[in-house]
């Protein structure tokens, strides 16, 4: 094992060990915060982890390909090439050009931009904690796993257009390349490069926020961020004065990423009239209630991954408040659960939304400051391997 490798696996070994000695602790937490209650705590088994691989369990099951364990070589080689612009056509951009660790791999803008300098449809989604779900991929759900996903920003040809067959030709031909694929696979194939890829991506494990801490009983919430705290975790009832921002009935699994079986993690949260709908999930399942529904994202790392939504249209945290607390909009698949979350006596005239006070919209926003991970943003490990290298 080189020094790196060793560095990444004693990192999730000593973060999961920890976790484990004080899940006792978190579990009383967790089973109010997280949602978990009834869920199964332990982590499904693969057929060869990297030594020592433990993940924190507390963040449900996850499952790795039989056919694509996690392996210390797999990992270094899918580093090497999420930030390699070898892998787009012209070699100008890298999966890295729209992924930024420091960022918790957005890009900071709106919509991302392709190849030819256009810009997408899309906001670049942060990556972290793919491992877990099962989960489905991109804003409207149309990637099962991640090493059919990685293939289609390469292949798109306003992303990375690259064909397949001249990128394994390309790779052939580095000095560097060959040696490691043998390592990992055994072969340079297509196949290898979407596993390699895929490893790099599950193993972005993100569980040293303030929050996890919190969790773990090591560190304290600030009066702020708790009462931000309570209020994300609850569903306002104006009958029993139960003040809540609703924010947990979407953003739900540990540590508030939406992912879920199935399509259960896609809902409209209220950003445009029908008029206006895109398809999102309906595009993927060809079924009309679906319509306007988005993937629910993670909200790790979020104080660092604006600007915010599918098409990028809040710029802070603030824009993403005043959204859900007087800004949402009606149309056919608005999600009823926050049709029905208002912290005043209903009013059909008002404006639809929370209807927060102030000082409960900014404890808000300092919770979800809570949940940014500062050292998975700083990790050497997920940082560009050429730095300092000629490429
Ligand atoms: C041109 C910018 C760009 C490049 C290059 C790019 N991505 Fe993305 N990425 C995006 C955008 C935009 C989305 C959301 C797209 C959508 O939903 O259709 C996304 C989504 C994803 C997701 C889905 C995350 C989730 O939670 O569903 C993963 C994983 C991902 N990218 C990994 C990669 C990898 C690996 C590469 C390199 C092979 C790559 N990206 C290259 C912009 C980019
Ligand atoms: C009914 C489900 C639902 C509820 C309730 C909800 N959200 Fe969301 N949230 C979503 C969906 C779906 C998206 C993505 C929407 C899109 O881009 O089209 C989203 C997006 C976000 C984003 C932007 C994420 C990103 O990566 O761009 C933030 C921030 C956010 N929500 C915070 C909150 C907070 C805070 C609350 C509580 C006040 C909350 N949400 C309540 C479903 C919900």
């Amino acid at each position: 094992m080189s020094k790196r490798s060793l560095v990444l696996a004693l990192s999730i070994t000593t973060k999961a060990r920890h976790i484990l000695g004080t899940v006792s602790r978190a579990l009383a937490a967790l089973f109010i915060c997280a949602g978990l209650g009834g869920q199964t705590l332990t982590a499904g088994t693969s057929p060869r982890p990297i030594e020592g691989f433990e993940a924190p369990f507390v963040f449900g099951r996850f499952a790795i390909p039989a056919d694509n364990p996690l392996t210390q070589e797999a990992f270094e080689l899918g580093r090497r090439l999420f930030y390699d612009p070898i892998l787009s056509g012209d070699n100008s951009m890298s999966c890295a050009s729209c992924h930024e660790q420091e960022r918790a791999f957005t890009d900071g803008r709106a919509l991302a931009i392709g190849r030819d300098g256009e810009e997408l449809e899309f906001n670049s989604m942060s990556l972290a904690n793919l491992l877990w779900g099962p989960q489905l991929f991109f804003w409207d759900g149309r990637s099962p796993s991640l090493e059919h996903q990685v293939l289609e920003p390469l292949l798109n040809p306003f992303e990375m257009n690259q064909p397949l067959d001249a990128l394994v030709a390309e790779l052939s031909a580095d000095p560097v390349y060959p040696a490691m694929f043998e390592a990992a696979y055994g072969r340079l194939d297509e196949h290898s490069i979407s596993r390699a890829l895929a490893t790099f991506l599950r193993l972005l494990i993100s569980s040293d926020s303030k929050y996890d801490r919190y969790l773990l009983g090591d560190a304290v919430l600030t009066d702020q961020e708790e009462l931000g705290r309570k209020l994300f975790m609850a569903h306002p009832d104006v009958k029993t004065s139960l003040r809540g921002g609703n924010c947990i009935d979407c953003h739900s699994q540990f540590v508030t990423a939406g992912f879920s079986d199935g399509f259960d993690g896609f809902s409209n949260n209220g950003l445009d009239p029908d008029a206006d709908l895109k398809p999102g999930l309906a595009a993927t399942t060809n079924y009309g209630p679906d319509f306007g529904k988005f993937k629910v994202p993670s909200l790790r790392n979020i104080a660092v991954t604006g600007p915010y939504m599918h098409d990028g249209r809040f710029d802070t945290l603030e824009d993403v408040m005043a959204h859900y607390n007087h800004g949402i909009v009606r149309s056919k698949t608005l999600s009823p659960l926050i049709l029905e979350a208002d912290n005043l006596v209903a009013d059909p005239t008002a404006a639809l939304g929370l209807r927060l006070e102030q000082h409960e919209i900014d404890a808000i926003i300092a919770f979800l400051h809570t949940l940014t991970d500062q050292t998975f943003l700083d990790d050497p490990a997920f940082s560009n391997p050429f730095e300092g290298e000629p490429r």
